[in-house]
């Protein structure tokens, strides 16, 4: 592909023929003649008559050419465990699991819950599952019991498989209360739990839970079942603005061929280099280039449990990057914040050899200019802003430098992705000019790869994301485009909020905060933090005549939503500013929280109940 103009203009005019090209990239069962289904439109498919397998892409077809390459490399600094897997060893392993789930009854279109930490097994359980076509939905561990619950009352899965615990700098957090209070409040009921115990966290058996090694012993090694490409790998539940998490399908054709495109295009890494993704696989980005992107692409993946600071210091990704011979890092932004913060000057990348380091490529919020210049600057690399969502699973906008190497702008995560018919929208859809700000929305169909539907829910993903602006898909992010076609990407226009590249919503906070016996009223609010990019602030207005400490409030969230929530400071006050139809004022506290001169909305019912917040909102969090 010449340039980034061409490869969009093709994308775009002829996308059967540009989607025909890149899934040749794949091995079929059957090859698709269908590229782009749009017969049952807006819900749009691709690769329809197709057949494959997805684990067969990531590792089985490796094994000839590759074998005794590491496929991954397992490096975790809080437990001291450094350790390679080949392709050839992580084929075997995810056979034999995937032969112990199917002895246990699991079969093709059966969910699987994963809630583990980042260890290898991790991995496993999900190419096993993609390896009999069962449907695997991953579960971060910094989440807590309601969030899982949630999970598994949606998926309904037959069997849950869980690491006995996961360990933070300086923390062990044992799964088992928080697992068994999920399983105890869901209504649904899995069949079995398989627990991968960890010596750090032991964890009590229920009748009927299965160790890791149990279920393995004595399994078959299991083959790879070919399914139809619509049919779904995954399921990713996301925050989205109440307190029920979005179900994102994840389908197997459209998704092999869109992340081993983006592998090559995009992040410019080829069969046999070493990408690594400082990520969780809790959130897609760990399942798109921790797992899928890197292993379609017969790269090697890292798999790196651990901070960017304090397991040991602020040093540990340059020790990474450098004793794996890494050539292209992805991390969040805010994980170069935590780095700079520790080491203003980078003396800690000094005596590192970081020669084979090519590309810093940053993403999950925001990248303020100031990181993007002082890692650049640190590094003597380019930095690449890349956008996106869960829903697309792959970047929406980049500097695509497999094909072009376009320069980057501080601020911008730089222009559209072939297939992305990205516009900056007014209220009434029409298209603005350069330079004005607006919503972005995604013109119809998406690419492959992008979410098909929600799990068990076409109505809800037609009415979430489809419906505001007809004939676009709404990314719930405003921005606005330079006179360059640059995107500016300036935040969420909804009540999602991210916390150190963690997506969360305040709309679930406020659920578990008005459920507390002694709420009357509250409002959730995402404020601006030097660190995290964004952090939740409470505000509370107790029951007539109840007082109510703010540590327990605290405390109550972390428990049902889990530590990541990150809300910190919650304040009592004695009422919220409303508008005079009884909408809380959350944009305008946001406002004066982060400092700005609010103007008072003309529809405000008391001016002075605002007032009398500025001092608490002007507090520190
Ligand atoms: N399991 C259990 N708890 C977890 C967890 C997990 N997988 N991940 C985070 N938590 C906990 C943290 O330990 C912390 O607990 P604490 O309140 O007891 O300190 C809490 O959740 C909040 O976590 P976080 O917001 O991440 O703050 P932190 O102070 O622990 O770490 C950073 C700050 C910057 C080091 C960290 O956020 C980071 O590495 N960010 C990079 C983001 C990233 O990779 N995002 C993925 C998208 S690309
Ligand atoms: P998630 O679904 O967790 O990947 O979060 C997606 C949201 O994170 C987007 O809708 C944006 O609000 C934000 N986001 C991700 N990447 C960027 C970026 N490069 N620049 C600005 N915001 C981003």
């Amino acid at each position: 592909m010449a340039n980034y103009r061409e490869a969009y203009t093709r994308s775009i005019t002829d996308p059967d023929g540009f989607w025909r090209d890149a899934a040749s990239a794949i091995d079929w069962e059957r090859s698709p003649d269908k590229i782009l289904d749009d017969t049952e439109a807006p819900i749009f498919r691709w690769f329809s008559d197709g057949t494959l397998n997805t684990c067969w892409n990531a590792l089985d077809r490796h094994v000839e050419t590759r074998g005794d390459q590491p496929a991954l490399i397992y490096d975790s600094p809080v437990t001291t465990v450094v350790r390679s897997y080949t392709y050839r060893e992580m084929r075997d392993q995810v056979a034999l699991f995937a032969g112990a789930l199917r002895r246990i009854g699991v079969e093709a279109g059966d969910r699987v819950v994963i809630y583990m930490a980042m260890v290898p097994e991790a991995v496993v359980a999900m190419l096993a599952c993609a390896r009999i076509g069962a449907v695997h939905s991953v579960v971060f561990g910094g989440f807590g019991a309601r969030e899982l619950a949630a999970r598994i009352d949606d998926a309904r899965p037959k069997v849950i498989v869980a690491s006995s615990g996961g360990i933070e700098a300086g923390r062990i957090v044992a799964y088992q209360s928080m697992l068994d209070a999920a399983c105890d409040e869901a209504t649904h009921v899995a069949e079995r739990r398989i627990i991968l115990q960890r010596p750090q966290a032991p964890f009590d058996l229920r009748d009927g839970d299965l160790t890791w090694e149990d279920a393995l012993d004595g399994a078959e090694p299991a083959g790879c079942v070919p399914v139809r490409a619509t049919d779904p790998l995954y399921i990713l539940y996301t925050s989205g603005t109440t307190g029920r998490p979005k179900g994102v399908v994840r389908d197997n054709g459209g998704h092999a061929v869109a992340l081993r495109w983006s592998m090559e295009n995009i992040f410019g890494v080829r069969p046999g280099d070493v990408f690594w993704a400082a990520s969780d696989v809790g959130w897609v980005v760990g399942h798109s280039y921790i797992v899928y992107a890197p292993l379609l692409t017969g790269a090697t993946t890292i798999l790196y449990e651990g901070k960017p600071v304090a397991t040991p210091d602020a040093g540990a990704f340059w020790r990474v990057a450098e004793q794996h011979r890494v050539s292209v890092l992805f991390t969040a932004p805010t994980a170069i914040r935590a780095i700079r913060r520790e080491d203003p000057d980078g003396r800690l990348t000094a005596g590192r050899d970081l020669s084979d380091l090519r590309l810093l490529f940053l993403a999950g919020e925001r990248l303020d200019p100031p990181t993007y210049t002082w890692a650049g600057d640190l590094l003597g690399i380019p930095v690449i802003d890349n956008w996106w969502q869960t829903e697309t699973g792959w970047p929406i906008a980049a500097s695509p430098r497999g094909i072009e190497e376009l320069p980057t702008r501080p601020g911008s995560p730089s222009v559209p992705m072939p297939g992305y018919r990205v516009r900056v929208v007014d209220s009434t859809g029409a298209d603005v000019p350069a330079g004005q700000e607006g919503s972005i929305v995604i013109g119809l169909p998406l690419p492959p790869g992008c979410l098909p539907t929600l799990w068990g829910d076409d109505e809800r993903f037609v009415r979430s994301y489809l419906s505001t602006f007809q004939g676009n898909y709404l990314t719930g992010d405003g921005g606005r485009f330079d006179d360059d076609g640059y995107l500016y990407v300036l935040g969420r226009t909804d009540d999602v909020i991210n916390v150190a590249g963690h997506r969360l919503s305040t709309g679930s906070m406020e659920e578990v905060l008005s459920a507390h016996p002694a709420v009357a009223e509250c409002a959730v609010i995402g404020v601006s933090d030097p660190l995290k990019g964004q952090v939740p602030r409470g505000l509370v207005v107790a029951k007539a005549g109840v007082t109510v400490d703010p540590a327990e409030l605290v405390a109550f969230v972390r428990e049902r939503i889990g530590a990541v929530a990150a809300l910190r400071r919650v304040d009592v006050v004695t009422a919220l500013p409303k508008t005079r139809s009884g909408k809380i004022l959350r944009g305008t506290m946001r406002g004066i929280a982060d400092g700005r001169d609010e103007a008072v909305p003309s529809t405000i019912e008391n001016p002075d109940v605002l007032d009398a917040l500025r001092p608490v909102l002007r507090r520190q969090h």
